[in-house]
């Protein structure tokens, strides 16, 4: 999968490169990250990229020319790509949409700077626009690397287990369960048994419960539209008839 981002600050996704599995992952070849400076396609003798908004107002807007070859560049070296724009006014990024965006041949990440690109670049050039949530930031930059992280995690080979991607939080569509390591005790807290017991049945029921229960108490709004199995329901219901006995015991007793 390639990502080209086109951005006024290329020297930031030098970031993604320091360490970690997206850096494995370009140095295995499974991605490339290519920014391309925005500015570098400015035909003026002070290469500018921002204008002001007409009709007034405070703040610069991105001009389309500039912009708009930059995208045409990279659509002709990238044909088959997706072309996206990171801004607050996008669809809101989720696993989901990093789940769709891996499944393209590329990425073109466009990201705004200023007050925003100009509207008809938006229109005639963008398939679409994503937001990383509800909060503005200063560019698309750190937007797009959390795009790519995301994404990059799910083409097949970049993670050493494929698992570890079909188990992590909300690809399963359940938080996580909790994780331990050695040692067994460890400031007088010790590992659950089940874990250490062998028995990969009850290893697995243990994950599976422990990660609904967890949902239920983090992100309840996760559970609403989630299939959940015969047995993850006879669990809840038997969760709920202590939670009712409990509750039950302590009215008598007040
Ligand atoms: N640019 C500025 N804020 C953003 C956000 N929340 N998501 C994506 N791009 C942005």
């Amino acid at each position: 999968m390639n990502f080209t981002i086109l951005t006024l600050f290329p020297e930031m996704f030098s970031a993604l490169l320091v360490g970690g599995i997206v850096k494995r992952a370009v140095e295995r070849q499974y991605i490339s990250i290519e920014p391309i400076n925005i500015r570098s396609f400015a035909k003026d003798r002070h290469r500018t990229v921002d204008d002001r908004p007409y009709g007034g107002g405070c703040g610069m807007v991105m001009k389309p020319e500039p912009l708009a070859e930059a995208i045409r560049h990279a659509r002709e070296k990238h044909p088959e790509a997706y072309t996206l724009v990171l801004t607050p006014q996008g669809r809101l990024f989720n696993q989901q949409v990093a789940q769709e965006l891996a499944g393209c041949a590329g990425l073109i990440l466009v990201c705004g700077r200023y007050e925003g690109i100009d509207e008809r670049v938006r229109e005639d050039l963008v398939d679409d626009e994503l937001s990383v949530g509800d909060y503005v930031l200063t560019g698309g930059e750190l937007a797009a690397m959390v795009v790519i992280d995301a994404v990059s995690r799910l083409i097949p080979g970049t993670l050493g287990s494929e698992r570890s991607a079909q188990e992590d939080s909300f690809s399963t569509g359940l938080l996580e369960y909790p994780q331990y390591t050695r040692p067994k005790s460890f400031e007088g807290s010790n590992v659950p048994e089940v874990l250490l017991s062998g028995d990969h049945n009850a290893i697995r029921r243990w994950r599976r419960q422990t990660s609904l229960v967890r949902t239920v108490l983090k992100r309840p709004d996760l559970l609403m539209d989630q299939p959940l199995t015969r047995d993850d329901i006879e669990f809840m219901k038997k969760l709920q008839q202590d939670i009712n006995t409990i509750i039950g015991k302590q009215s008598i007793a007040s």
